[in-house]
């Protein structure tokens, strides 16, 4: 093993993804401390919570540098896209230890949907045809629109914090919109404007864990998106989540690995764009040939709460693998159970909602993982802190099997304003080709 045999680690971000993550590294015998930052009520139970603004990089190094931390996780895109790999790599302190992400050239795969755009048409990957405008060729945008076929796909070209993605029916509204975004309504990530052909079909997420040569593809999962039941209403971060996904049989994900991955690799390592870490691509099933919709810089959330619990080999051994190159000698082995997870929010979410509600009933369960999204700790008591509350995960011989362990287990927790989808996995539970 090239890690010390005794790793401090430190993981950056504070959601259900994160409590997945530190639930899974403290199983490993080489960790010897585990710190969170900034971590929630869930991850103070697998280690450390620190308080550490991860946009202050200089507070990241020093906290590294004074708990002599020797391996760097990073959880959330937005440390990925501000540069957090390329400032440890351009400090003379810094500079050996390992961290779990690409570098801001590769972050632009999630920071920029222009430059993912124009990455997959310059490799041949398959997506959805399209065209960039600003500011400046409003006009040509307006023209381009008229040439598609409705609905019409306005993508603002920066982080927007998942809510920069408009599908619209009528014409008239996507020029309305496509002016609007132009002129601020996400701010400068709608500077450039993507515009594309709507793909039509099942979504899927699709896990690469990468040393910047070789990959392993870690257990894919659908995520589900709006929060009414039957997929209606406003777009949320994720309301559950399943693994694995029956559409993706062998046949599909040769398609994904000879299509999409292995191109995307090989791109990187072409644009000399150095990349050790995750690449979550979400990707459309049409008709059964798999379309890029995007690529994420990171694990997905909830899917991560799906996807942790299936995977049976250590994943620091897999952090080795990717910090030092050598991911070809990690054997991946995965449960072939299948996981629910089932996200708990609070009343108002993905609106207004008030924090601060004691929850009860989380030390009962022997039969699901209950991974904390959006709590805090007051005193001893766990509360809620966010939109998303909780991601209870089950595993099971079938779907059915494991949303029901999931769902019964929601119903012995309890908090003011708990809301959650009962129809999680229902549209895989009887796919067919
Ligand atoms: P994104 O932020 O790129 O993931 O987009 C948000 C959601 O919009 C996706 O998860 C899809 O459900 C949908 N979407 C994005 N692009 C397309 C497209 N070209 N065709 C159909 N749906 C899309
Ligand atoms: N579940 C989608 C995401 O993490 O972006």
């Amino acid at each position: 093993m090239k890690f010390s045999s005794s790793l401090n680690v430190l993981l950056l971000g504070s959601g259900g993804r994160e409590h997945a993550f530190a639930w899974k590294i403290a199983q490993s015998k080489a960790v010897a401390k585990l710190f969170i930052a900034p971590g929630n009520a869930g991850t103070a139970l697998c280690g450390t919570n620190v308080d550490i603004n991860l946009s202050n990089f200089a507070a990241v190094k020093q906290f590294v540098l004074t708990n002599h931390v020797n391996l760097v996780v990073v959880g959330p895109e937005e440390p990925l896209v501000k540069g957090i790999v390329d400032f440890f790599r351009e400090d003379d302190a810094i500079r050996n230890i390992p961290v779990i992400g690409p570098s801001a050239a590769g972050a632009r795969l999630e920071g920029s949907k222009d430059f993912a755009k124009a990455f997959m048409s310059r490799h041949g990957i398959p997506t959805a045809a399209y065209r960039s405008f600003s500011k400046k060729n409003l006009d040509e945008g307006y023209a381009f629109l008229e040439t598609l076929k409705a609905p019409y796909v306005l993508k603002a070209d920066g982080l927007a914090a998942g809510k920069g993605v408009l599908i619209i029916d009528s014409l008239d509204e996507a020029k309305k919109q496509l002016k609007a975004m132009m002129e601020g309504k996400f701010g400068a990530a709608g500077n450039t404007v993507v515009i594309e052909e709507f793909l039509s079909g099942i979504e899927c997420s699709v896990f690469v864990a990468t040393d910047g040569h070789s990959f392993k593809i870690l257990p894919e999962a659908k995520d589900y998106k709006r929060i009414g039941e039957g997929d209606t209403g406003p777009n949320t971060g994720g309301m559950g989540a399943i693994s694995p996904v029956p559409f993706a049989d062998e046949a599909f994900m040769t398609q994904v690995v000879d299509t999409i991955v292995r191109p995307t690799i090989e791109g990187l390592k072409a644009e000399k764009i150095d990349y050790k870490g995750f690449i979550f691509i979400g990707l459309m099933n049409v008709q059964g040939k798999p379309y890029v919709i995007e690529y994420n810089v990171r694990m997905g959330d909830p899917e991560t709460e799906a996807v942790m619990p299936r995977i049976t080999s250590d994943l620091i051994e897999m952090f080795e693998g990717i910090a030092y190159r050598e991911l070809d000698k990690y054997e991946l082995t995965v449960s072939p159970k299948t996981a629910a997870t089932v996200v708990c929010v609070s009343e108002g979410y993905p609106g207004a909602y008030e924090k601060g509600k004691p929850i009860s009933g989380l030390e009962t369960s022997t039969q699901s993982l209950i991974f904390h999204a959006g709590t805090a700790l007051q005193g001893k008591q766990t509360v809620t802190s966010g939109g998303r509350v909780l991601a209870v995960t089950s595993l099971g011989d079938s779907i059915a099997q494991a949303v029901g362990t999931s769902l019964e287990t929601i119903r012995d927790i309890d908090y003011a304003g708990k809301y959650f989808r009962s129809d999680i996995g229902q549209d895989l539970m009887h796919w067919k080709k």
